[in-house]
């Protein structure tokens, strides 16, 4: 609560991180993780070729050439934004856990930035240089060693990643021994890598897939042999997804795995859950249907079914990720801090003397009679508003109560009654961590939201800065 909170009322601050991390991932995978090796692995088919067939060789090599442009132009532009973005924007919503979590990681994200910049060191060098490096033998293998350091490195940056991910869920030992290894090492750690690692091949082999399907329309001999070595590289790495999704489940600790029906498709969606895990069987299959067609007949293998196929895993990845954070719930790190930013440790305290008292930005630090509503909002801010909007297109508060206590006009023992026990009702929220004045004027906020929804900014509009004089009325002060 050292921090002025950050607030977007109509998608919700939880949207805003999920639309860049979820886009974030799927490039980091697909295209960095998965589909370097993929283009190293072409290079190399062309490059042993180059004495006894250099015709073939050639085309081996504009193969390969022409994959890295498309993941060139898509990794260092978008990709590059979207991963600094992520840290930003849940620097911005949530600046706790990343606080925390800098606190823990500090090493691990030191690492974490030389290799990422060696990375896109790697990564122009690979790319700009490729046209350069060909005119002898020697040239051609120091070229393609920059391929296979690329296609290391980029694989170097989401291990780093991954175990803060995990940490997140998890934290294991952590809690009891707090070392940066046990923080690093947590239960979770090893086996989301390695389900990442072979989904993000698989992904890479798909897109490879596709994009040589286009490539080669004019040249169905050699998109015979291409496709065949992309194949089997898919066919390789796509059981082991699967294998690596089972055993990710598995690990997960029991209490997530409670929280998984509802995470699949929040409340009202709780029954998709059946329906989703059909679509996890038809989108492996499909690649894998895929992957067979291509392989044992790449003439006739149709590129928009690859393209479909990406899709689907694309579509299933976002879910995944989705879930991910949300079976964290109600932690952003796992039984160390609550996703309100607070630590579980500093419960008792908070609802001792209030989560006022101890908050910076706020416009009074105690609720009074005169202060109802603006209290009251404050507290909204400091205890729900990570997760809820008001009256929002995103789990808006209006909504959610008159869902359960429809539209007359809400009983303050109601509302007083539900908050109190919220946790217990749904295990994906944190306990209120305020004081009982302070959930009078929760209740306070929350009625006169019923009858007048006014959206509430954050910091970025004042909020929290422009400390409002007791006698102005909420809607004043924005
Ligand atoms: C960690 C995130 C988080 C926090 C913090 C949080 N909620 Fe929620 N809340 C949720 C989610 C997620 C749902 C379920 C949304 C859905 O319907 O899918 C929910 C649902 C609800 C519901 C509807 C419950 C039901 O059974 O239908 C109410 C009421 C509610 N929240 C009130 C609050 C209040 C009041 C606060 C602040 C004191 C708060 N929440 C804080 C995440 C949170």
């Amino acid at each position: 609560m050292d921090f002025p909170i950050f607030h977007l009322d109509f998608i919700g601050n939880r949207a805003l991180i999920a639309i860049i991390a979820v886009l974030h991932a799927v490039i980091n995978h697909a295209l960095a993780v998965g589909l370097m090796p993929v283009v190293a692995m072409l290079e190399i088919k062309g490059f042993r070729l180059l004495k006894t067939n250099p015709e073939l060789a050639e085309k081996w090599d504009a193969l390969a050439y022409r994959i890295l442009f498309v993941a060139f132009l898509i990794t260092t532009t978008i990709g590059a934004m979207t991963g600094v973005g992520i840290w930003f924007s849940a620097s911005l919503v949530n600046p706790a856990s990343i606080a925390s979590l800098i606190r823990v990681f500090f090493g691990a994200w030191f690492v974490e930035w030389l290799v990422f910049v060696t990375e896109v060191v790697l990564i122009l060098f690979y790319f700009l240089t490729w046209k350069k490096l060909k005119a002898n033998l020697l040239q051609k293998f120091k070229h393609v060693k920059y391929g296979l350091f690329l296609s290391f490195f980029s694989w170097i940056t989401m291990a780093i990643i991954v175990s803060i991910l995990s940490f997140m869920m998890d934290t294991g030992n952590w809690n009891n021994d707090r070392t940066f290894l046990y923080g690093f090492l947590n239960p979770v750690y090893l086996p989301q890598l390695f389900f990442r690692t072979p989904l993000a091949m698989t992904m890479g082999g798909m897109i490879a897939m596709f994009l040589t399907l286009i490539y080669t329309r004019k040249d169905l001999e050699f998109r015979k042999v291409a496709l065949r070595s992309i194949s089997k590289w898919v066919l390789i790495w796509g059981p082991l997804a699967a294998a690596g999704a089972m055993l990710y489940y598995y690990m997960i600790p029991k209490s997530l795995v409670g929280n998984l029906p509802v995470a699949m498709g929040t409340l009202e969606f709780q029954n998709w859950y059946s329906q989703i895990v059909v679509i996890v069987i038809v989108a492996i299959g499909l690649v894998i249907g895929m992957a067979n067609w291509s392989y044992f007949r790449p003439q006739t293998a149709p590129a928009w079914l690859a393209g479909v196929s990406i899709l689907l895993v694309v579509g299933l990845m976002g879910h995944f990720e989705r879930l991910r954070e949300f079976i964290r719930k109600p932690y952003v790190i796992g039984e160390y801090m609550y996703s309100n930013g607070l630590r579980v440790e500093d419960y008792p305290l908070l609802q001792r003397d209030g989560v006022l008292k101890h908050a910076n930005f706020v416009a009074s630090k105690e609720v009074t009679d005169d202060n109802m509503l603006e209290a009251g909002r404050d507290v909204f801010i400091l205890t729900c508003s990570r997760c809820h909007t008001t009256n929002g297109a995103v789990n808006p508060m209006t909504g959610k109560f008159t869902d359960m206590f429809g539209t007359k006009p809400w009983e303050t023992a109601q509302l007083k009654g539900y908050i109190k026990n919220m946790h217990s009702a749904r295990y994906f929220m944190p306990p209120f961590p305020g004081n009982d004045r302070e959930l009078d004027a929760l209740c306070a906020y929350i009625k006169e939201l019923q009858t007048n929804p006014q959206p509430v900014s954050g910091a970025q509009d004042g909020l929290g800065f422009n400390k409002p004089k007791p006698s102005q009325p909420v809607a004043a002060v924005r």
